[in-house]
């Protein structure tokens, strides 16, 4: 089939979509919650429940599932033991504004599986973690300044939305590039830019600017511009360096939380951080995120002489989530991690195997929980490589496997769960050799 063909078969099951999308932005700014949502194509889905690693549409299609909310559902849609849990402590309310025995208890289990986490706090969101930690670097050090690389992402604060995703152009002028100020962007002053698996960048910003650093951010995969991982050696530099330098490390797990390893990237690479944050996987789909550190620095939240707040931090519904979402992934030394990793990685392979049979260049990268499936011939070091990738290209095949039951990111990125069965992947990788015809 061609991609014309593809298209048109997609817009003729998903007419209840279409309907719901157009009377939705009549009254919902854009008909979508986020702005990542709406360059779906054709048009963004609706969706009327998920079940384990498949989701249903209001038309009654079915799609192996392997966008899980954009990184969340580590367990897949809705698993038994979490909804009973959570349907439990409905009947005893949502939040209380006031202490509770699952803050501690989940700190606890937090305590046992993070390597940095000394103390923990919590928030709703991802992007409201990475300011606690940004701030209590502030804090701690006295210092304004923090690093950053080009093309990771933490989340939608003015002050982290710089040089998430350059054009080749904006790159090419250097510095640092925030978002358009017409698109309502206050620029960060305090920003610096360094390049991923580039040891002189990073040297070079600390040797610019001594005793100027509170802090350094990176994912330690870069998942959110083409899941490239450090290269040997690299996450120790930022280690060494920022130590020498009395700058944080801070660590953004948002999405290596929980996926690469029980223990988080830092766990995965073995390199520990002052902070990390965490979210998405950490709530298993409730809203929930969580700062980690070390003693020196969390004290100052313990004493209040940094500022923490938030009405609905540490809600019982979210922790109740996060506990039996813990639970579940530390069962036996965390097991589950070798079905996530070895099915992940059958299909990483699968996949590549797939677009490569079809004389278009391809690459993945990352692992089995997460990975990249890229249409370029070599695998990206940094960011600016990423731009070299076939994104019109990709969106045909992304749309081809809709047309095909199997429900995939816009942007490369693919993410596993638990919950998908050696059957999803062989029925994926079928689909897919299906799909590939719209590559020639
Ligand atoms: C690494 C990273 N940090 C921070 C965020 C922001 O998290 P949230 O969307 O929960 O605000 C994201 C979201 O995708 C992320 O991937």
């Amino acid at each position: 089939l061609t991609v014309a063909e593809r298209e048109h078969s997609v817009r003729a099951k998903t007419a209840g979509s279409l309907e719901r999308y157009q009377r939705s932005q009549r009254a919902l700014a854009g008909g979508v919650s986020t702005a990542l949502r709406r360059s779906a194509r054709p048009y963004p889905l609706f969706f009327d429940h998920g079940k384990g690693s498949q989701i249903t549409d209001v038309d009654g299609n079915r799609y192996v599932d392997y966008c899980l909310a954009w990184g969340p559902l580590i367990l897949g849609h809705a698993p038994a033991e979490v909804s009973a849990a959570i349907a439990a402590q409905l009947e005893r309310g949502y939040t209380y504004g006031a202490q509770h025995q699952l803050e501690y208890e989940v700190a606890e289990m937090l305590q046992q599986i993070i390597p940095c986490a000394d103390l923990v706090c919590y928030a709703n969101s991802g992007t409201e973690i990475v300011q606690v930690a940004l701030r209590l670097a502030r804090a701690v050090t006295g210092r304004r300044r923090f690093i950053k690389f080009e093309g990771h992402y933490h989340g939608w604060d003015d002050s982290v939305l710089v040089s998430y995703k350059p054009s080749l152009e904006q790159m090419q002028t250097g510095g640092s590039q925030p978002v358009p100020a017409g698109l309502g962007h206050r620029g960060s002053p305090d920003a610096l830019i360094a390049r991923w698996n580039d040891r002189e960048s990073v040297e070079q910003l600390f040797a610019q600017h001594p005793g100027e650093i509170a802090s350094l951010i990176c994912e330690p995969m870069l998942c959110n511009s083409g899941c490239i991982s450090p290269e040997p050696g690299f996450l120790a530099l930022l280690r060494e360096i920022t130590t020498a330098n009395g700058t944080a490390l801070i660590f953004d797990e948002v999405i290596t939380g929980f996926r690469l390893s029980l223990h988080g990237g830092q766990g995965y690479y073995g390199v520990t951080p002052d902070l990390a944050t965490f979210a998405k996987a950490a709530g298993g789909g409730m809203p929930l995120s969580v700062l980690a550190g070390a003693e020196e620095f969390m004290q100052f939240i313990a004493q209040g002489k940094a500022i923490h707040a938030g009405t609905l931090n540490g809600n019982p519904i979210a922790l109740t989530a996060a506990k039996a979402t813990l639970a579940i992934l530390g069962r036996d030394n965390g097991v589950v991690y070798e079905r996530l990793w070895s099915r992940g990685e059958r299909l990483r392979q699968g996949l590549e195997q797939i677009v490569h049979g079809r004389n278009v260049p391809v690459t993945t990268s990352g692992g089995g929980p997460v990975f990249q499936l890229s249409f370029m011939d070599r695998p990206a070091r940094h960011y600016g490589d990423t731009l070299l990738a076939d994104m019109r290209r990709y969106s045909d095949f992304g749309l081809a496997l809709l047309d095909e039951g199997i429900m995939i990111l816009p942007d490369g990125r693919w993410y596993t769960s638990v919950a998908h069965s050696e059957a999803d992947i062989d029925a994926t990788l079928a689909a897919a050799e299906r799909a590939a015809s719209v590559l020639e």
